[in-house]
């Protein structure tokens, strides 16, 4: 069994990355610029977005976290998101998700350019991405599963069985479109999926994605299946995986550890995709 350490190659990614923002001072360019909006008191996303903030300034990004209220109105976030839009210093702009009930998440992700989209949320870039394309802003979890999955020698996912567990539009839609675009035969499950162990018994490749701690148990798993677990699930202030990873890991050829796995990996690929709108290559 072999630990698909997110950690280590994120930190690979990161040190690239801050070599790119160092030629571009030297020869007197401007810095790459993320704007990164939390709305209200989330503890989980306001230590994600502080990650995210913490990542920019390790490699040099110019940042800006926008914090705001609450209570705040659709129109005021969206002026917000005018201003970043039209701003010079800003490449990449990500709304933290999920935002309070009153407001509507897909008119404000839509509200971002596309070419400053970095989570690749927007139909334009998701649309892509289920088109085959994979160079533009594809959202950054399933870019970062796909890194990993790309560490593995020699790995050809032509004719593989993959399942994924969870049909979100951060994880599990796109990293489906990633999978079928490689030839993987494909399924998607969620919670009412009959017969779930079975049909993930079958599978070569099982990217757990429906945040449930410890789901994914030792028995539902072939062996020498790869394991990719994207769960961050809190419990009593300590993080579990949607894998049991003690005992999953026995039976699994590569796995991915919570923390340490996926969640690193995420952080790295947004600050690739806000280097990749820098460069206009987003659209
Ligand atoms: N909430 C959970 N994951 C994500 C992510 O990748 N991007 C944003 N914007 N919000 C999230």
């Amino acid at each position: 069994m072999t630990i698909l350490d997110g950690k280590k190659h994120s930190e690979e990614i990161l040190n690239d990355i801050k070599n790119q923002v160092e030629e571009l001072e030297k020869i007197g360019k401007r810095k790459p610029g993320l704007a990164v909006i939390i709305v209200g008191e989330n503890p989980a996303s306001k230590i994600y977005v502080n990650s995210k903030v913490k990542a920019c300034e390790k490699v040099g990004i110019y940042s800006e976290k926008i914090t705001l209220p609450e209570n705040i109105t659709q129109e005021e976030i969206l002026k917000e998101i005018d201003k970043l839009n039209n701003s010079e210093k800003i490449d990449g702009i990500l709304v933290q998700l999920p935002l309070p009930k009153h407001l509507d998440e897909e008119k404000i992700c839509n509200a971002i350019s596309t070419k400053k989209d970095v989570d690749g949320f927007k139909a334009e870039n998701l649309g892509k991405l289920v088109l085959g394309k994979e160079e533009g802003l594809v959202p950054c979890t399933p870019q970062g599963i796909m890194y990993l999955l790309d560490t593995i020698k020699d790995i050809n996912l032509y004719g593989m069985n993959a399942v994924v567990i969870g049909r979100s539009n951060i994880v599990g839609k796109p990293i489906a479109s990633f999978l079928i675009n490689r030839g993987a035969t494909t399924v998607v499950c969620n919670s009412k999926t009959k017969n779930i162990e079975e049909i993930i018994k079958e599978a070569d490749i099982i990217i757990a994605a429906l945040g449930k701690a410890k789901f994914v148990t030792e028995n539902m798993v072939k062996e020498g299946a790869i394991v990719i677990d994207v769960g961050i699930n809190r419990i009593d202030g300590k993080l579990y995986g949607d894998v049991d990873f003690e005992n999953v890991s026995k039976k699994s050829s590569y796995i991915t550890p919570v923390p340490g796995g996926v969640g690193p990996m995420t952080i790295a690929m947004l600050l690739n995709n806000t280097i990749k709108a820098y460069k206009g290559k987003g659209v």
